[in-house]
């Protein structure tokens, strides 16, 4: 029986825990700094079970002791993007909070792998990759298959195709540098190219960049919850299920794609020990010039969290 334990029970975490206790993955644990808030929500939740018949258990506390020995733990403590807030606007508060909630994983789920989710996402997860210590296997984002889910939907819509037989891929980072490869993404092996012309193409990568603050314009308050959690748990069914699954993660690198010592999204290999390998694929002139952007934009929101007594601490 696995345990996942998920830090913060805002929007995106308790819709991670709902979909989690449908799918019956084993012993849960919602944790919150609200008094209240993760012990409402687990209550809630576990009243659904016997009409939606899932034998799950779950634990609503504030209480990090709780989240002891468990496998894999996702990070979703944070304040989410408001209207015109972009995602490194929330560094300054979230990087705070990752480091407490990081000092509690060393402490009492030593052995987990971690998935972060907390934005700026590629920022927050070179910076648990550091507070933790962790092997890097061991520690990555979701951030590429969300946004490869919103790119395969907008093909799917525009095509009149079934979501099912789109296979798309984004890598970079998660935000306005995310790049979109569409020579990679296909209807049931086919390039999408026989089905959109460039033009259509090149409007769905826009929109694809800008679909989280699409929401978040719509929203007025908070940011997207739904398929940010749908994606979380396609990575915990995959470790689960040792499945070797690829998809885009956003990982630590050392030399892939020529980048060194920053997370960023790549595709990867994902299994029951985490990133099994990172798969390099060969990319457009256009396409590596756009990542060196997205690496310039993660590298100075890196620069301000001022992580080096952590890389020091490790060091020893
Ligand atoms: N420890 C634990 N939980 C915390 C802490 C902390 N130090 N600080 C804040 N939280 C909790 C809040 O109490 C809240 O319940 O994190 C939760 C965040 O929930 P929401 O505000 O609903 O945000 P959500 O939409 O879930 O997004 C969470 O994921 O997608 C990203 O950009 C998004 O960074 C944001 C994160």
């Amino acid at each position: 029986m696995k345990k996942v334990s998920v830090i913060g029970a805002g929007n995106v975490g308790a819709s991670t825990v709902q979909r989690l206790a449908e799918r019956e993955v084993g012993d849960i644990v919602m944790l919150d700094i609200v008094p209240g808030l993760p012990q409402g929500k687990a209550l809630d939740i576990m009243q659904a079970a016997p009409l939606m018949g899932y034998d799950s258990n779950i634990k609503g506390t504030n209480d990090y002791v709780d989240i002891e020995g468990s496998d894999i733990v996702i990070i979703t403590a944070g304040i989410a993007r408001k209207p015109g807030m972009t995602r490194e606007d929330l560094l300054k508060i979230n990087g705070k909070i990752i480091k407490e909630v990081c000092d509690n994983i060393r402490l009492y789920a030593p052995k987990s792998i971690i998935i972060t989710v907390t934005n700026p996402l590629d920022i927050i997860t070179y910076e648990v990759y550091h507070c933790t210590g962790f092997d890097k296997k061991r520690v990555f984002g979701m951030s590429g298959l969300l946004d490869s889910s919103r790119f395969a939907y907008f093909i799917a819509q525009e095509i009149g195709c079934s979501v099912k037989d789109i296979d798309a891929m984004v890598l970079g980072g998660h935000g306005d540098s995310m790049v979109p490869l569409p020579q990679y993404t296909t209807v049931s092996g086919i390039p999408i190219s026989e089905f959109l012309s460039q033009e259509t193409v090149d409007r769905i990568v826009r929109r694809t960049i800008d679909a989280g603050a699409e929401i978040v314009n719509l929203l007025k308050e908070g940011s997207a919850f739904y398929a940010p959690s749908a994606a979380i748990v396609s990575m915990v069914d995959a470790i689960i299920n040792d499945s070797g699954r690829v998809l885009p993660a956003s990982v630590y690198l050392e030399g892939e794609y020529g980048f060194h010592d920053i997370c960023m999204g790549v595709p990867v290999k994902l299994g029951k020990n985490g990133i099994e390998k990172v798969i390099e694929l060969k990319l457009k002139q256009e396409q590596l010039i756009a990542l060196s952007k997205s690496e310039k934009s993660i590298r100075s929101g890196i620069e301000k969290l001022n992580l080096d007594i952590y890389k020091k601490a490790f060091l020893v």
